[in-house]
């Protein structure tokens, strides 16, 4: 029997043998494939990954692409109510400017499959929606799908403490424009936050199927790139777009900081007016009252990355860490160009406002 087979064992009565090389390599093959797929197909298998690693790191690349996904994901669900015009529409009270603050069916729905489709892939990152108080039935969840970013994207593997992240969500902005059919407005938006400063944000149109996205310092969808070199008007003219649904004061203010022959630019949702900025529909978005954070996030993460700019009335950041208000208060004034000189224009109007005030 010497030469011959290295181990023989008995099985039901059969020799089976078990030769120790192929065994070997098939071992170590085996380990290979175990620590490739818990290394590097990590968004295939979120759940086996956070359960095995317990690291606290979150890589950028994947929370773009996530973001990204759930933006549109959201998207299809606030398409999909409107296609069935059963909005079931209630209110949530009144906005801080007295008008009626609509909720409907694809608020919930889109708040629903953001939120859980982020929370499953960063289950320890703090991930702030606008309907946080909406119960979700359903478990909604997507695979993360690299091919949402084009192919010549740059975006780099970069991990940061899960600790210093804020997620933004705004599962439908423009709500009540959405119930009147004024679909132009509407917009899903998710935005990154790391230590407190916007890093990605992304701002979706669900009715023309258009992303806007950009990671500060990497890169920006297709679609932003072009609206940001479609030709300018007159930049030396103040275009100044406000909300359509609480104006009067912003259009004081704007005319009163600016001269009456100042253009405005009436619209809605904060996402829609950020990207009329960036397209040079207008040179600036001011707003006069309160705020929510997940309104300007994205906004202000893509003005930046565009080298503009987005500040309080006072020309103060805006802070998006999880210990934040998640209201701005101070007014917003967002642009591309010659923000110091807006900022200027505005204080000076409202120091005078208030020298007026004092003098009576
Ligand atoms: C506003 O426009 C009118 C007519 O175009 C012009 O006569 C006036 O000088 C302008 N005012 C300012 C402050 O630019
Ligand atoms: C800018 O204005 C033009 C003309 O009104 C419009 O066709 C275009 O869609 C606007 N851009 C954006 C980003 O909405």
């Amino acid at each position: 029997m010497s030469g011959a087979p290295l181990t023989y064992e008995k099985m039901n009565g059969r020799s089976i043998r078990i030769n120790r090389v192929p065994a070997t390599i098939t071992a170590v093959l085996l380990t290979i494939v175990l620590v490739y797929l818990l290394n590097f197909h990590q968004e295939e298998r979120p759940a086996l990954y956070g359960m095995l690693r317990s690291d606290n790191k979150v890589n950028l690349r994947k929370m773009l692409i996530a973001a990204v996904q759930a933006a549109q994901r959201g998207g299809f669900e606030v398409r999909d109510v409107a296609h069935t015009r059963e909005l079931k529409e209630r209110s949530k009270g009144k906005t801080d400017e007295g008008a009626n603050d609509p909720f409907t069916d694809a608020d919930a729905r889109s708040h629903c499959v953001m939120k859980q489709g982020l929370k499953r892939f960063f289950p320890r990152v703090q991930i702030f929606s606008e309907e946080d108080k909406e119960h979700c039935k359903d478990a909604h969840i997507f695979d993360l799908d690299p091919t949402v970013l084009h192919e010549t994207a740059e975006v780099p593997d970069v991990s940061v403490s899960a600790r210093d992240v804020t997620v933004w969500v705004d599962p439908l902005d423009a709500t009540q424009e959405f119930t009147e059919e004024l679909y132009e407005y509407v917009t899903t938006m998710v935005c990154v936050a790391v230590a407190g400063r916007p890093v990605i944000g992304v701002i979706h149109s669900p009715f023309s199927g258009q992303t806007a996205w950009a990671w500060q310092g990497n890169s920006m969808s297709e679609y932003l790139k072009g609206l940001r070199v479609q030709p300018h008007s007159d930049t030396d003219h103040p275009v100044i777009t406000v909300s359509r649904s609480h104006t009067a004061s912003a259009k004081e203010v704007a005319r009163s900081a600016f001269g009456d022959n100042v253009s405005l630019l009436t619209a809605a949702g904060a996402g829609y007016k950020v990207l009329q900025v960036v397209a040079n529909n207008a040179t600036a978005y001011l707003h006069t009252s309160k705020i929510k954070k997940w309104d300007i996030c994205a906004g202000d993460a893509i003005l930046q990355a565009l080298g503009g700019t987005m500040t309080t009335l006072s020309g103060e950041a805006i802070n998006y860490g999880p210990n934040d208000s998640p209201v701005n208060t101070e007014g917003l004034l967002a642009t591309l160009e010659k923000h110091d000189e807006y900022i200027d224009k505005l204080s000076k109007h409202r120091s005078e406002k208030t020298a007026k005030s004092r003098r009576r």
